[in-house]
């Protein structure tokens, strides 16, 4: 069994991915410094698995740290290697999310998203340890006119949070390109990813109000917001409201299942991979299907276009179909009713 760290695997898309990675014999060291999630989404997993008679007590350990804290990581993997199951790779999903606070605080966002994958990248390369998959973002791309991008578009991010996503790219790049015959990269540009486990056990709970158009949905279905405010009405699209490429969180957790064991059974390489399901919807197209799917409405009024918003991103996901033997199986039905289903679960998430 191979022993992998999974760095922000309490967030969102981190504790989708451990349940994934278990299910496939995976034992996982977890790592947060719980800035932006609870540590509860990992009792959740053990719950989880213990309704199924399963016990994580050796397959799942969790420790609270920050991946700016070189000694902390240096700790990590020489527990790992002194109890004989070394850090053979590393899924790297800690940073900080949010397009909106990268303007207010980039400093800040540099230091956590560069400074701490740079730190994570000079441990892992003391110890031996040369595959990592990395959480990148379709917000790496610029402008484009093409319907869907590819992975050869221009990277060109136009907000502070994208440039330190493109800028960790690069820094992997780098290192490939001088120790090429050692290191496996696999940089996965997520699209949207929404939804949440079908348990109804984790989910989305960021810490602070959410920014993105799927939470929002929610909580006015639930109630906590009066309604949502759908950022223009006259883009040159199906409906004049924004589309983008959602993807059921459970299929991008198990595109990093297959990036890993892609890269752990090939060469050394470095990938770029889109991962979303090349189809587009419109926000009103979401919330219709929002509506149909859980039998309650969305109240909505048009405002003003939001800044840096483009008007269509979608994956060419080609690549990623071809190489890593993975295909999104889930449609925006499977996505509203899990992630409706979590939050009336859950109205406050883990507290
Ligand atoms: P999230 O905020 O739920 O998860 C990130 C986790 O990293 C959190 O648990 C947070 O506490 C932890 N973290 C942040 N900085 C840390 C640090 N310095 N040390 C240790 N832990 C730290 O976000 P998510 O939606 O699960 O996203 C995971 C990754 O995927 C992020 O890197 C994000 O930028 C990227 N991504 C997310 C989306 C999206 O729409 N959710 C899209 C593209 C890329
Ligand atoms: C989707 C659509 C909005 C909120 C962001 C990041 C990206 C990636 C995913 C991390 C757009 C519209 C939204 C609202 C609205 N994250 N909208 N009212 O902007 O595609 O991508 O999250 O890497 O980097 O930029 O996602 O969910 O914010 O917006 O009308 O209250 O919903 O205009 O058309 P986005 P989103």
């Amino acid at each position: 069994m191979k022993t992998v760290l999974v760095t922000g695997g309490a967030g969102f898309i981190g504790s989708h991915t451990c349940i994934n990675l278990i299910e496939n014999n995976y034992r996982l060291i977890v790592v947060d410094s719980n800035i932006n999630s609870s540590p509860k989404s990992i009792e959740r997993i053990r719950q989880l698995f213990k309704n199924k008679s399963i016990d994580l007590s050796d397959l799942l350990n969790f420790f609270h740290g920050d991946i700016r804290d070189k000694n902390f990581l240096n700790q990590i993997f020489a527990n790992a290697k002194k109890d004989k199951s070394p850090i053979e790779a590393v899924l790297h999903f800690a940073g900080l999310k949010s397009v909106e606070d990268s303007f207010k605080d980039p400093m800040l966002y540099w230091e956590n998203n560069v400074v701490g994958s740079l730190t994570l990248f000079e441990v892992m390369q003391s110890f031996n340890c040369n595959t990592v998959v990395f959480s990148s973002s379709a917000t790496v791309y610029g402008i484009t006119s093409q319907k869907s991008v590819d992975e050869s578009s221009v990277i060109n991010p136009n907000n502070p949070y994208g440039q330190t996503k493109a800028a960790v790219e690069n820094l992997l790049e780098g290192i490939f390109k001088s120790y090429s015959d050692k290191w496996r990269i696999a940089n996965l540009r997520y699209f949207n990813p929404i939804g949440a486990h079908e348990s109804g056990l984790i989910g989305e709970d960021p810490n602070d109000k959410p920014n993105n158009l799927f939470p929002i949905i929610c909580r006015v279905a639930g109630g906590t917001y009066k309604n949502l405010k759908i950022f223009g009405r006259d883009w040159p699209t199906i409906d004049g409201t924004g589309v983008r490429d959602y993807i059921h969180v459970m299929d991008l957790a198990d595109s990093h299942r297959c990036a890993l064991d892609f890269l752990l059974n090939n060469q050394p390489q470095f990938l770029n991979l889109n991962i979303g399901t090349g189809k587009g919807t419109s926000v009103l197209e979401l919330i219709q299907i929002f509506s149909d799917v859980n039998e309650c409405d969305i109240s909505y009024e048009f405002c003003e276009r939001r800044p840096g918003d483009l008007p269509v991103v979608i994956a060419n996901n080609r690549k990623a179909i071809e190489l890593l033997n993975w295909c999104p199986k889930k449609n925006l039905y499977d996505m509203c009713l899990d992630g409706w289903n979590w939050q009336k679960l859950n109205p406050n998430g883990y507290k």
